[in-house]
């Protein structure tokens, strides 16, 4: 018996997207690209691997988790879930999905860290620059705006912190090379922008610690440091499958055949990631792929109106096949477009229910209302001649595109075929051939046109999930799992039945105002709830306890600046404190005075140390805390 060959292997990958806020459309995009060309390539004889994730650690998550009050692992494992609920309503066909949290990938981090420090590639030094207390934020002169902080605006200060460093810029001229004479990067537009703002500028050593927070993987053997996004974000790619771990997928997948995202981390894909990899002596992806961005009109668009572009919403409106659809054909894979609802709805009404619904509508009712849904393989005639090749030619130019890739290129291909099919009834009036009798030439245009639906609703399938799949119903034949019968005459005999169209025609000028409507709503909603929880009771407001304290002793908390560690006496028992008043005290100062706690908090741990209330404090202009000090004697009754 003949061996069974092996299925050649194809690893694609989206960014893990960070876990600090719901995700829009525009992550909807790389993701939906990614899952047509898996499907594709499944479809096409590969054993194919599609990876996507969250990035669940930093300083930002730790902030948004701190804004809601919930602990950073809470925070995230809640976005996650919803991430995947998103996934999964886009039908989002990923194989593997991979969390920063999860223990194997921060052991194979951690792993990686310690490697690359043994041999060199990652050392110990200082970091300057400018910080900004308020936004705990470094920066170098270069982004400051007008000498102050890009992010609040205030004053920075000079600063030095003890950090890690990769030795990026020993890998430079290797990743010039690699950008400048292979096919690495793609399209050609984003290699430019590599070489000239950041290769040819000269690549500087990359810091890759922080001690300003500790939401992140620890460094092993000095864990006041925490390993910043990057070396923490990129490994994910090989840490899925399993690196470091013996991982069988690691064996098989690597290395990636293509790594998906936009533009704005291209570099850290493109040589950031390849510089890791030399160190680490391992093969490189094959391909990365920096694509545009879908831009939301400008300043137009207020942030609550973003909810127009919420994908649930669209997709409980307009059904998934629609924004998948829109996504793939609107833009041009490698730049940058504008969405607008309009070209949302016009896409849906012009290819999705005239162009497509009505081929399928009319030729299934033809075939009903002429031959019963029976209709034969006739023999060959010339006049059909150029028809039946743009058929066969179909999945041949599909697979170019797909392969460069050139994801709304392709879906043009499939269009212009269901145009053609379109032309194709017109120019052969199948109701006439039905009055003069000419039943052997009906029987011929409706098989042609048949077999035109047939294979465009199998070059569709990596696309769209829901259309091609009734379509295979109403031809009466099984939804194929590759391309090999997406050739004309492949089907002997149908029995077609008719079918309900998967969407109708919109009224656009309605469904504008009813999406407009929606986003007020949600604004409004927002409003309210911002009102709502500016305003309390003095129910409310009574739930506080607030007592005089003694502060007994106080020190500095080693791994953060904004941090001091207080006791205090509250008139029955002695309590720590941790509180966020660092920048304006020195520990010393504190000692003796009074304070006003909030007494009836729930314990939370704060850098380690469990803090059992919080001091009140005024905060001024320069954003820094300062100590509301009361009179009276520890225990008294504030209100
Ligand atoms: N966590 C990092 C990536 C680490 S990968 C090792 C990150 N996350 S992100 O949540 O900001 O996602 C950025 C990516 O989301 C973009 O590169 C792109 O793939 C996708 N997009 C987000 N908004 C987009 C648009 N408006 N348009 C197109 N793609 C968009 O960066």
């Amino acid at each position: 018996m003949a061996a069974k060959t092996k299925k050649p292997t194809f690893y694609i990958t989206t960014p893990i997207y960070y876990a600090s806020g719901a995700l829009h459309i525009g992550h909807c995009y790389t993701t939906v690209a990614c899952d047509a060309i898996a499907r594709f390539k499944r479809m096409d004889g590969f054993d194919v691997y599609y990876l996507t994730g969250t990035d669940e650690h930093g300083q930002k998550v730790q902030q948004a988790a701190e804004q809601k009050g919930m602990t950073p692992q809470a925070f995230v494992d809640g976005l996650a879930e919803r991430i995947q609920k998103l996934w999964q309503r886009m039908d989002i066909s990923n194989d593997g999905f991979i969390r920063t949290t999860d223990k194997a990938h921060e052991k194979a981090i951690a792993d990686i860290f310690t490697k690359l420090y043994e041999k060199g590639d990652i050392y110990k030094s200082e970091y300057s620059g400018k910080y900004c207390a308020p936004c705990e934020s470094f920066w170098t002169s270069s982004q400051l705006v007008d000498g102050k902080c890009p992010d609040c605006g205030r004053e920075v200060q000079d600063t030095k912190e003890e950090c890690y460093f990769f030795r990026l810029s020993k890998y430079a001229d290797r990743v010039r090379k690699l950008l400048t004479e292979t096919d690495f990067l793609q399209p050609d537009s984003r290699v430019r922008e590599m070489v000239n703002n950041f290769i040819d500028k000269g690549l500087t050593d990359l810091a890759v610690t922080r001690t300003s927070f500790d939401w992140g993987i620890k460094v092993p053997f000095d864990p006041k440091h925490v390993i910043y996004v990057w070396i923490d974000a990129l490994p994910n790619y090989i840490t899925a499958l399993g690196y470091g771990a013996d991982g069988e997928k690691y064996k098989k997948y690597w290395p990636c055949d293509l790594h998906v995202m936009a533009k704005e981390i291209v570099r850290f894909h493109a040589i950031v990631w390849p510089a890791i990899l030399m160190a680490l002596d391992l093969p490189l992806p094959k391909r990365v792929y920096g694509h545009g961005w879908i831009m939301f009109g400008g300043d137009k668009m207020s942030k609550s109106k973003g909810n127009v572009v919420d994908p649930f919403i669209l997709t409980d409106r307009y059904g998934v096949d629609a924004l998948r659809y829109y996504l793939l054909s609107s833009m041009p894979f490698g730049d940058d477009s504008n969405y607008t609802s309009e070209l949302l709805l016009s896409a849906i009404n012009n290819d999705l229910v005239n162009d497509l619904g009505n081929l399928v509508r009319r030729t299934l009712a033809m075939s009903k209302q002429y031959f019963d849904g029976e209709v034969v393989k006739p023999q060959a005639d010339e006049r059909d001649a150029e028809y039946k090749s743009a058929i066969d030619a179909l999945a041949e130019k599909v697979r170019a595109d797909m392969d460069k890739p050139e994801l709304n290129k392709a879906l043009e291909k499939i269009f212009d075929v269901i145009g053609r099919s379109n032309k194709y009834i017109d120019a052969n009036k199948p109701w006439e051939l039905k009055k003069t009798g000419d039943t052997v030439r009906l029987n011929a245009v409706i098989y042609n046109l048949l077999e035109g639906i047939r294979v465009c609703a199998n070059m569709l399938l990596p696309f769209l999930t829901k259309y091609p799949t009734r379509i295979f119903d109403g031809l009466g034949i099984a939804e194929p799992n590759d391309f090999k019968a997406a050739k004309y005459g492949a089907v002997k005999q149908f029995k077609t039945t008719e079918i309900e169209p998967i969407l109708n025609r919109l009224d656009i000028k309605k469904e504008l105002a009813e999406l407009e409507a929606i986003a007020n709503q949600a604004e409004e909603k927002e409003q309210t709830k911002a009102e709502e929880q500016e305003l309390i009771s003095i129910d409310d407001f009574f739930k506080s306890e607030l007592r005089v304290v003694d502060i007994e002793a106080c020190e500095k908390v080693e791994k953060a600046k904004k941090l001091l560690k207080l006791t205090v006496f509250d008139g029955e028992r002695r309590r720590t404190i941790v509180s966020g008043i660092a920048m304006a005290y020195a520990p010393e100062e504190l000692v003796g005075k009074k304070a006003a706690l909030v007494a009836n908090l729930k314990p939370a741990k704060l850098c380690g140390i469990v803090s059992e209330g919080m001091l009140l404090c005024s905060v001024g202009e320069d954003g820094i805390p300062r100590l509301v000090m009361p009179t009276g004697k520890a225990g008294d009754k504030i209100c």
